[in-house]
């Protein structure tokens, strides 16, 4: 059997105006018109044989997620919910011991709620192979082929073919860029996606290994799970003493060190993004005959390769290229393309502003 995790935590600092504390991204209709990054990311796994998906977020979030999910016809219950953020590693593993609990054998496969993947038919694909691996004991990846040597991706240095995939040498996440750049020069690597599949059992195995003190404090965190509703809320302060690591730092770097034979990394080229900025959101969107991505009441003349969000206002665009512009009611995002990464600034100054 496979369950879909979907890891719905983040808070999506760097689309800023648009995503907030109270909406982050993964609630936000980005790219489509009509669906949400998370109700996408369950529409996606339509062509795939799955159990009902459990997903983690914050208790801030419940009702907009339950809300999304009940929308698509979905059963949106036992949604697990954080009191606070403990970074991906925790969170999968909670999913990991409420997967057990529906079936001891149960294969996860772990997705990210805001991520754009257009070909859905090549992803299918993927998760067929990558779900090969699992059933072995294997953790399986999704490698990208990498377009830039980007320093917020975690990066997996492919060996050998396999009947699924291809074995993996080394992981590495967030290098820094001479590496990155080295990385992307050699052509033997590919971007890790953020995606994975592997036995719930196998993981809570690695994670006993790997990360005692996570396990403990996961398992005492949702043993015997308060119900909210339908909602999954865990003991507050056995999980205020969990370690606050991803999966990435946690479980995967260790884990090539020691056995990266039981890695695999199955390639994924299916027009995948993380929609990680404004930058890359443009990149992903429909364009005008100009590269313009405009979203609402938008009049551009003479410029070029800009994304325009107008949300409450007609906003237009004379004579400039490659600007970011978002308008939302009480705050308007002007940026040039190239410094959209650092928007998670203007966040952390509004916060110390208070
Ligand atoms: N439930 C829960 N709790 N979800 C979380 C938490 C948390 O504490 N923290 C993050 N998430 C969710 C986010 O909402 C996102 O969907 C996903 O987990 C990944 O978290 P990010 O914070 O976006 O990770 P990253 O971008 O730094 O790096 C990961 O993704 C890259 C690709 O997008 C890594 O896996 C990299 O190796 C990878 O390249
Ligand atoms: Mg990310």
């Amino acid at each position: 059997m496979i369950i879909p995790v979907i890891m719905a935590g983040g808070n999506g600092t760097r689309m800023w105006p648009l995503s907030r504390s109270m909406y982050p991204k993964q609630f936000l209709s980005l790219v489509s018109d009509t669906e949400t990054m998370l109700q996408n990311t369950l529409l996606r796994l339509t062509g795939v044989k799955t159990a009902a998906p459990m997903l983690i977020c914050n208790e801030e979030h419940r009702f907009i997620a339950a809300e999304q999910i009940r929308a698509l016809g979905m059963d949106n219950s036992g949604i697990i919910l954080e009191p606070f953020g403990r970074n991906t590693a925790p969170a999968i593993a909670l999913a990991a011991i409420q997967a057990q609990i529906i079936d001891d054998n149960a294969n996860l496969l772990i997705l990210a709620a805001d991520h754009v993947i257009q070909d859905t038919a090549a992803f299918t694909q993927a998760i067929a192979e990558a779900k090969q691996v699992s059933e072995n004991g294997g953790v399986a990846t999704f490698g990208i082929v990498p377009s830039a040597p980007e320093t917020g991706y975690g990066y997996i240095h492919a060996g050998s073919k396999q009947a699924q995939g291809y074995s993996v040498q080394q992981f590495v996440e967030k290098p820094d860029l001479a590496t990155a750049e080295s990385y992307v020069a050699s052509g033997n690597y590919y971007w890790n996606s953020g995606m994975f599949m592997v036995k719930a059992s196998r993981y809570l195995e690695l994670l006993s290994k790997y990360q005692p003190e996570m396990l403990t404090a996961c398992q005492a965190s949702i043993a015997n799970p308060k119900l909210d509703f339908d909602f999954i809320r865990l003991n507050n302060e056995a999980f205020a003493a969990c370690p606050d690591e991803s999966v990435d730092y946690a479980v995967m770097e260790p884990l090539s060190n020691n056995e990266s034979g039981s890695i695999s990394v199955i390639p994924l080229d299916a027009g995948w993004s993380d929609v990680g900025s404004w930058s890359s959101l443009w990149e992903v969107s429909d364009k005008d005959e100009c590269g313009n991505v405009t979203h609402g009441d938008v009049i551009v003349k003479q410029a070029n390769n800009n994304h325009i969000h107008s949300g409450y206002k007609l906003v237009s665009l004379l004579g400039v290229d490659d600007l970011v512009v978002i308008d939302t009611k009480d705050a308007l995002l002007v940026a040039h393309k190239d410094n959209v990464q650092d928007v998670k600034e203007i966040v952390n100054q509004i916060k110390a502003d208070g």
